[in-house]
């Protein structure tokens, strides 16, 4: 069965009512790693929050299945607890908020909603440790409030250490390589792709080929004005730097 299934989504901004999806398919099957491309304003953000469950949208057709279940249904904290994670393209700073605090009350209410015990400190510092030596994080940036302070790719590792100790069943990664050095995009790409099972699918939102030569996805997807218009695999990727987008954004007009 499918991990995710997302047939003819149609969506719009709650505020203006504008239709920002149009129709969207997209299938994954668990332990794959689909790459979205596609240009500025398509709709990528969008579905990626959609999914998560960010309110300020609202779905006007079509629907998301997630292990077979109706994930439109579910409120944010229940799809993140069913195994949805969402790693932000702009990640927000929480002031007040240690990160360390925040990590284990989230890690708990996962393992609560599975039907697991409570990590004791030492194993949840164990865990945290080489999840952080494996990004390169230093011990002051686990100290802080989340986000408070860091720089864009301090942020962005900050993201991937959450995903990493929270074990998502579906990872969803929009714009992880943005802002990154070249040696921080191979540290967070190694840290990614430690992550890859097969019991785990990661749908990862990208503008540059470049990084899927560090995560190499099973399939690449071109997204829009809202819709999947083309799917192929990795050379896919390859192919669109060479032409870029024109092709299909005349075709959505
Ligand atoms: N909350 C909102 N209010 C108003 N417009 C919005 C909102 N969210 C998204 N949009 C609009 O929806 C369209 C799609 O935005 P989205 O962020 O999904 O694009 P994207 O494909 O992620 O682009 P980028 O590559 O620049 O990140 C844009 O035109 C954007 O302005
Ligand atoms: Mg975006």
């Amino acid at each position: 069965m499918a991990l995710l299934e997302i047939k003819n989504l149609h969506a719009r901004i709650e505020d203006d009512g504008r239709e920002i999806l149009r129709g969207l398919d997209l299938t994954i099957d668990p332990g794959q790693v689909h790459a979205i491309m596609g240009p500025n304003g398509s709709g990528k953000s969008t579905l990626a929050y959609i999914l998560a469950g960010k309110d300020g949208y609202e779905v006007t057709d079509g629907q998301v299945l997630f292990d077979g279940e109706d994930l439109l249904a579910l409120e944010p904290e229940e799809r993140a607890q069913k195994g949805v994670f969402l790693a932000f393209q702009y990640p927000v700073e929480i002031p007040g908020v240690a990160g360390m605090t925040f990590l284990k009350t989230a890690i708990n209410a996962h393992r609560r909603a599975r039907g697991e015990g409570d990590l004791s400190t030492p194993d949840f510092m164990r865990r945290v440790r080489d999840a952080s030596d494996r990004l390169q994080m230093t011990q002051d940036m686990l100290r802080r409030p989340i986000n408070t302070g860091f720089s864009g790719g301090e942020k962005k590792r900050n993201e991937i250490l959450q995903m990493t100790l929270l074990e998502p069943k579906l990872a969803i990664l929009d714009e992880t390589d943005s802002g990154l050095d070249i040696d921080a995009l191979r540290i967070v790409s190694n840290g990614v792709n430690a992550l890859r099972s097969p019991e785990r699918s990661m749908l990862v939102i990208t503008h540059y080929q470049r990084l899927l030569e560090h995560i190499v996805p099973d399939f690449v997807h071109v997204m829009s004005a809202g819709r999947v218009v083309r799917s192929g695999g990795k050379e896919l990727a390859l192919e669109l730097e060479a032409t870029g987008y024109a092709d299909y954004e005349s075709d959505a007009a």
